[in-house]
């Protein structure tokens, strides 16, 4: 991918591909999830070919989302990595939301929003794969003891319900910070965009001194 006059390459085509097998991998997991976590969604299951259905394929689409979501983890990781800059960014956050962003740090590629987002969607992520091994009946849960198991489900439907806030504060600002859907869509933003967004990214890219 070639930066030009006007656009940056943000995304490559394999982050983006795997950014959207995550997303549809996840929905689904959501979808499924809450047939079995409260009655009020059990009509859900209409959408996966029944309850049999969602409980077979639940646990199989959340080895996907693993696997997809390491991944993004390996590549993205070392450009999420919280620095001073971004404890001010945090603290000054609110103005931002509120039509003023004159006293933010210059973000990365990443801001501090996103990085927090990063860390702890690896937290619920990694919640959701153990405790999801643990409960899956089929292969391991009479391994385990039955506290054990017990456990595992409540901390399973606690890290579920954690990960579907942050999935929704996260498509919510996607929305909200215009253009920056384009970027995990085409690959490309604009020159502008990046510097007003992303300005030590924007002077990175550019080769200028940090
Ligand atoms: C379901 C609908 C989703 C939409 C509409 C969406 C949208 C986006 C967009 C537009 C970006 C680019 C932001 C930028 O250029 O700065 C992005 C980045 C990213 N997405 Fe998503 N996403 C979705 C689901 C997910 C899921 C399920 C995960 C992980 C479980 C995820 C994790 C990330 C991460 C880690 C990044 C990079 C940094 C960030 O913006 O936080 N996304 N997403």
């Amino acid at each position: 991918m070639k930066n030009d006059k006007d656009k940056i390459a943000r995304f490559t085509p394999a982050e983006r591909v795997n950014h959207w097998v995550l997303a549809l991998t996840f929905i689904l997991l959501a979808l499924s999830g809450l047939v079995f976590f409260h009655p009020s969604f059990y009509f859900l299951n209409n959408l996966f070919g029944g309850g049999v259905w969602a409980r077979i394929l639940h646990p199989f689409i959340g080895i996907v989302m693993a696997i997809s979501f390491a991944a993004m983890f390996f590549k993205f990781k070392g450009e999420n990595v919280l620095t001073p800059g971004d404890r001010e960014w945090l603290k000054h956050a609110r103005e931002m939301f509120e039509g003023d962003d004159s006293h933010m740090p210059e973000a990365g590629k990443f801001n501090a929003g996103q990085k927090l987002l990063f860390w702890l969607l690896l937290l619920c992520m990694a919640l959701l794969l153990l405790s999801g091994l643990i409960i899956w009946r089929r292969y391991f849960s009479n391994i385990f003891p039955v506290w054990m198991v017990r456990f595992a489900s409540l901390l399973h439907a606690a890290s579920g319900a954690g990960i579907i806030a942050l999935i929704m504060g996260h498509i919510y600002l996607a929305i909200w910070t215009r253009e920056s859907m384009g970027a995990m869509l085409y690959g490309y933003v604009r020159r502008a965009w990046a510097r007003q967004h992303h300005p030590a990214w924007f002077r990175q890219v550019n080769g200028e001194e940090k």
